[in-house]
């Protein structure tokens, strides 16, 4: 586990996935009814932009920084994560994204292996009232949480692609949620080194039944040896969340130079 997500914070990849998620919540938020969100490889919740590991790797110049300029009216899945990117004097992860949207009634379950990553993210998650980090295995520990008690909500999967079988052990973890939480929606997240490892991926997953489910992907120009695509696999999607994220997406497409598609992967609106 030698994974640390301080270097890539804030990079084209997390920008996307992280309006995605925005997007998602807003739509749960449309009722009145409670949700959940499992997060099952949280991180630490917070990145220092201007620490050692961000430094090194530059890879929020590309991202997030190049939103700080942005003002006025804009897609609301878009405003409302740059409100949250800039009240917290650093950038937010996936678990701290989703806390601070939490209502009263909602609950977030933000799970985190990696011992040091996790230390941290207790204390970030810990003055919000329904959230709760755990340390465990994400696959094996969110299995056990589904479905939910609220029976509505986001299972969001972003495992660190450190090892070769992880792309395996994600279609199985997608596939596995579904079979649990079939009503839910699943964001998974990967890196898109060839089109024919994405294909078979989402293949993979969606071979397991799955009826409705869209693909968001983002290409930019990356220095060699830098991950330049990423996808993000969306089961579930509620009907007005691909038109929310194209919305977003051309706004970010333009400021950080990428192209993102939004397309339907399994069934439509
Ligand atoms: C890509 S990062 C997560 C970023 C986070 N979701 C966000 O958007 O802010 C992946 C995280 O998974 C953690 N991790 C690695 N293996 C894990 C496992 N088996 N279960 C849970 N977390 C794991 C790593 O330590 C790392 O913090």
């Amino acid at each position: 586990m030698n994974y640390r997500h301080g270097y890539h914070a804030g990079n084209f990849a997390d920008v996307v996935k992280h309006i995605a998620l925005v997007a998602i919540l807003q739509h749960l938020k449309k009722k009145d009814a409670a949700f959940a969100v499992l997060d099952s490889h949280a991180g630490r919740g917070r990145y220092d932009l201007g620490g050692e590991e961000a430094g090194k790797t530059g890879e929020a110049k590309s991202g997030i920084a190049r939103l700080s300029g942005l003002s006025g009216p804009m897609p609301e899945a878009l405003a409302t994560y740059l409100s949250l990117a800039r009240q917290t004097h650093a950038y937010p992860g996936s678990p701290l994204i989703a806390a601070q949207l939490l209502r009263n009634q909602d609950r977030l379950t933000a799970i985190e292996k990696h011992p040091e990553e996790f230390a941290i993210l207790k204390d970030v998650l810990a003055p919000f009232r329904g959230a709760a980090a755990e340390n465990a295995d994400g696959y094996a520990r969110s299995l056990k949480l589904l479905p939910p008690p609220a029976r509505r909500g986001l299972v969001l999967m972003d495992p660190p692609f450190e090892s070769p079988g992880e792309f395996a052990a994600l279609a199985r973890g997608v596939r596995e949620a579904y079979a649990k939480f079939a009503t839910g929606i699943l964001l998974a997240w990967y890196p898109v080194k060839s089109e024919a490892e994405a294909k078979a991926f989402t293949g993979e997953v969606l071979s397991g039944g799955i009826a409705k489910a869209l693909v968001i992907d983002t290409r930019i120009t990356a220095p060699e040896g830098r991950l330049g695509r990423a996808g993000l696999l969306v089961v579930n999607p509620p009907y007005g969340l691909a038109a929310a994220i194209q919305d977003a997406a051309r706004v970010v497409a333009n400021r950080l130079e990428a192209a993102i598609t939004v397309q339907w992967v399994a069934g439509s609106e």
